[in-house]
């Protein structure tokens, strides 16, 4: 049976089963910082896990892209190791929403398996949480599965209750249960053991379903909580269930894999198709095309820098291989065609995943050659099977070679990797990025309250009371002059960052004290945060506060997000409908906007846009707000922005017939509010994106009139009117060009002069003449002809002369012909150049070099007649 078939046959069994079938959601996850990747199937599912969201269904099923690199499922180390760990795959699961739970979950699970799917029941393993005998029950009562086939599996030895193969947890945070594993039996002839023996880490019994009962929800400290109701949550790997129905071992002989294997080859010029590189790379391109296709771009920290590892690790796998030249983009096309059907996001995105990828390897490619041979070196060097921390360091550092590839490599030689010593080095850099890091559960996943009633779209103050208090992580009941502190409130006007809109500032005041809110966050789906400082006084749980949001920062971001819209559809009429947001950051003072589009903007396109844009400002039209379905407002045109999460209900801005967008953000109520609108920059983020940063209203304005300022004094610097300030600085560039022609002229008739007087001051050595000497000022094309005049005139003569312009110094030393057998010039111009901190070469009767430490010139010129001594003694 082919992947794709087993795919579609797993989600309309459930369907039939009355389970919705849910699209696969994108790899980032959407509202979700604890999170780095979407690593299992009930991600997008959490907040409903949580009770914190409702869906119109009540089962769901779905095959789900995922990642597990870089985060707590980290698979990256593996692959290409084992036969059955992937940093990308497929995950077919059912949910439900506290309607079933583990009874009906194993029978469906294995009605599937056993009479659709035809797997021999004798070839099947089961295992339990330890003390879950519920489960047990109806494995072994109700389906019948021999009790020498059920293994109870518990805590992990000197582990916390729950650490346990059986007790499943999306993150350190978040729903968790107990699960039970349903295990397929590849047969005597690979070796392994059953779940729970002490060679189970063979790869004879695999996990294929993994069935998990989700009960509680564990917070920041690891206490468990138990969920509003116990719901299901499965996932059954779509290569390894491959595996078993088209009869092999390995997850990367199935037929999905198999097309990738051969692309590789061809694109290496590989021959052995069991290489294990080959598998590396086949696994590698599908998660590195998936996460560009989900916007993550290859960069320096959090999940960018998750994606730089895995596509070095691949490039690094192909130069094994022998293929030097960017080869990996090139496999895109291959995968679009295997996996395109499945996730139609991929061939629509072809052009620019590959063009990403293509740029990073570029990129690599300048450093991965040389970092290999210092890696060599050290490898032949590090005689106690150890790599020194420092070399991973540099490697990392210099050559860009992230640690896991460092130890990728070492591990191929046996080698061991000093990763203490590594991060004795990275401490520094660490720490940054510590700070940096965003991926930390926010305060209060505690809280349990009702959600924040928002009034924000409507109102900028008003009277609220102070429902939960979280200092230092921790809930509190009071709050002090100077803590820092989060603050729930049951109503609150304040905007919580979402849609790239920042979460507003204010202040909330009571009677015994006043609280600075310095930034509004959502710490669950419906519940806002206060972050901020109290100023004077102190705040407890019960006080009625009046919250007035800062007006100055929200209606100056507000202009900003409206202008944001009219932005998005003005670039869509200009450059095409293909112009697709890429992410955006409204602040009070500017927006950033970033979207997809081949190539630079040129200023007529830039100036088209800002037309339209302030034409939509002039004509001063409506804003609505609409609440809508999801369907009806696909179908009225809206656009809705990749990675957003979007509910059932929709809220939808229209600004007149110009622009249509899902939105929760703040807006203006008439597009007049937003006065005037001024691009200040467009550049490019990355192959095929672009950003555009723009200001509206007075600092669109001040914008204006900054740069008119600048005009002013340049044109006072020229002594000229502003609008004379191009012509006069053209004759001005002419003007410098004729005098830089005029001086060199000089310059030369100078050297020429001042080599007459040279040749008298020739000293003999030997019978040749040497002259050593400076002209300054005189730059390389007139020291070139004195030289040469020098050389005509003294008939046999060696000779060097230096000039000095500014820090920089030029050296041209000539020998005549005669005597190049003894003395080249290039090797008396290093000598000079080396006193003078440079170097440089050339032919052995010409040669020219370049230095940087003119206080050392007449020193170096002086040792030059006893270094011509020497050669011609010699
Ligand atoms: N969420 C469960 C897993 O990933 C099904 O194994």
């Amino acid at each position: 049976m082919k992947s794709s078939e087993i795919r579609t046959k797993f989600l309309q069994y459930f369907a039939s089963k009355g389970h919705t079938i849910v699209p696969s959601s994108p790899l980032v996850p959407g509202n979700d910082p604890t999170l780095l990747f979407t690593n299992a199937g009930m991600v997008q599912f959490k907040d409903v896990f949580l009770g914190h969201e409702k869906r119109p269904y009540v089962r769901a099923a779905t095959a789900q892209r995922c990642v597990r690199a870089g985060g707590k499922h980290n698979d990256l180390e593996n692959v290409g190791y084992t036969a059955r760990h992937h940093t990308f795959f497929e995950m077919l699961g059912n949910f439900s929403f506290g309607d079933y739970f583990k009874r009906e979950a194993i029978h469906y699970a294995w009605d599937l398996l056993v009479n659709h799917f035809k797997i021999p029941p004798e070839r099947t393993w089961i295992t339990v949480y330890q003390d879950d005998d519920e489960a047990y029950d109806v494995w072994v009562k109700e389906v019948g599965i021999p009790t020498d086939r059920i293994t109870r599996i518990g805590d992990k030895p000197g582990g916390q209750k729950y650490q346990s193969d059986n007790f499943w947890a999306m993150g350190d945070t978040g729903p968790c249960g107990p699960c039970s594993e349903i295990f397929y039996d590849h047969g005597p002839a690979v070796p392994g053991g059953p779940p729970g023996s002490p060679d189970a880490d063979g790869d004879r019994y695999i996990e294929i379903w993994n069935l998990v009962f989700m009960q509680f929800n564990r917070d920041e400290k690891g206490e468990l909580h138990p969920l509003p109701k116990p719901s299901v949550d499965t996932g059954m790997g779509l290569e390894r269930i491959a595996a078993v129905l088209q009869g092999v071992h390995s997850n990367y002989e199935i037929d999905l894999f198999q097309d990738l294997i051969k692309a590789a080859a061809r694109e290496t010029g590989a021959s052995d198709l069991s290489s294990n590189s080959l598998k590396v790379i086949a696994d590698h391109i599908r998660a590195c095309s998936f996460l560009v296709v989900d916007g993550v771009i290859p960069g320096n920290e959090g999940r960018g820098y998750v994606l730089r590892r895995i596509i070095r690790r691949a490039i690094r796998h192909g130069y094994k291989l022998g293929q030097k030249r960017p080869f990996f983009h090139r496999l895109v096309d291959d995968l679009a065609r295997v996996m395109g059907d499945a996730y139609p996001e991929l061939p629509q995105a072809r052009e620019r995943v590959a063009a990403i990828l293509k740029q990073e390897e570029e990129r690599f490619a300048e450093t991965l050659e040389n970092g290999m041979r210092v890696l060599e070196q050290a490898l032949a060097r590090s005689e106690d099977k150890m790599l020194s921390g420092e070399t991973v360091f540099q490697l990392y550092d210099t050559y860009g070679f992230p640690v896991d590839l460092t130890a990728d490599i070492a591990r191929e030689r046996n080698v061991r990797v000093d990763y203490a010593g590594f991060e004795a080095a990275m401490q520094r850099q660490r720490e940054r990025a510590r700070a940096a890091s965003k991926f930390q559960m926010a305060a209060a996943v505690d809280y349990a309250g009702r959600p924040t009633e928002f009034h924000g779209y409507d109102t900028l103050t008003l009277e609220a009371t102070v429902v939960a208090l979280y200092k230092e992580g921790a809930q509190t009941e009071q709050i002090q002059s100077g803590d820092c502190a989060v603050v729930v409130l049951d109503r609150t006007p304040f905007y919580a960052e979402s849609g790239g809109q920042v979460g507003d500032r204010g202040e909330l005041a009571g009677v015994n004290g006043t609280f600075a809110v310095e930034d509004t966050q959502k710490i669950q789906a419906e519940v806002f945060g206060h972050k901020g400082v109290m100023k004077t006084g102190r705040l407890k749980v019960g006080d009625k506060v009046t919250a007035a949001v800062d007006t100055w920062a929200r209606h100056h971001a507000m202009w900003n997000h409206s202008a944001t819209h009219l932005l998005h559809a003005a670039l869509r009429q200009v450059l095409g409908p293909h112009v697709q947001q890429k992410g955006s950051l409204v602040d009070p003072y500017r927006t950033r906007f970033d979207f997809s589009h081949p190539a630079p903007l040129t200023p007529e396109e830039l100036r088209r846009v800002e037309h339209l844009v302030n034409e939509q400002i002039r004509r001063n039209v409506e804003v609505s707000a609409r609440i809508m379905k999801f369907d009806e407002a696909m179908k009225a045109g809206a656009l809705a922005f990749f990675g957003d999460k979007y509910g059932d209900e929709v809220r939808v801005i229209g600004m007149g017939d110009f622009s249509t967008e899902l939105c929760g953000g703040t807006h203006v109520k008439r597009t007049g509010d937003i006065g005037l609108f001024k691009i200040v920059s467009e550049t490019g983020v990355a192959a095929g994106i672009r950003r555009i940063e723009a200001v509206t209203a007075d600092a669109a304005l001040e914008h204006v009139q900054k740069q008119q300022e600048q005009l002013e004094t340049i044109a006072g610097l020229l002594k000229t009117s502003p609008q004379d300030v191009p012509q006069r600085l053209a004759q001005i560039v002419e003007n410098v060009r004729q005098l830089e022609k005029e001086l060199n002229r000089f310059k030369a008739k100078l050297a020429t002069s001042q080599s007459d007087d040279l040749a008298a001051q020739a000293v003999d050595v030997k019978g040749v003449k040497v002259v050593a000497a400076a002209i300054d000022g005189a730059g390389a094309p007139a020291l070139r002809e004195a030289v040469d005049r020098l050389k005509g005139k003294l008939k046999s003569a060696v000779v060097v002369l230096g000039s000095v312009e500014g820090q920089k110094v030029t050296l041209i030393a000539g020998v005549t012909s005669d005597l190049t057998g003894k003395v080249s010039a290039g090797e008396l111009v290093n000598y000079v150049a080396g006193q003078v901190g440079g170097r440089g070469g050339g032919r052995p009767d010409l040669a020219q070099a370049g230095g940087s430490d003119p206080a050392k010139l007449p020193t170096a010129l002086k040792g030059v007649a006893s270094w011509v001594r020497e050669r011609l003694y010699k």
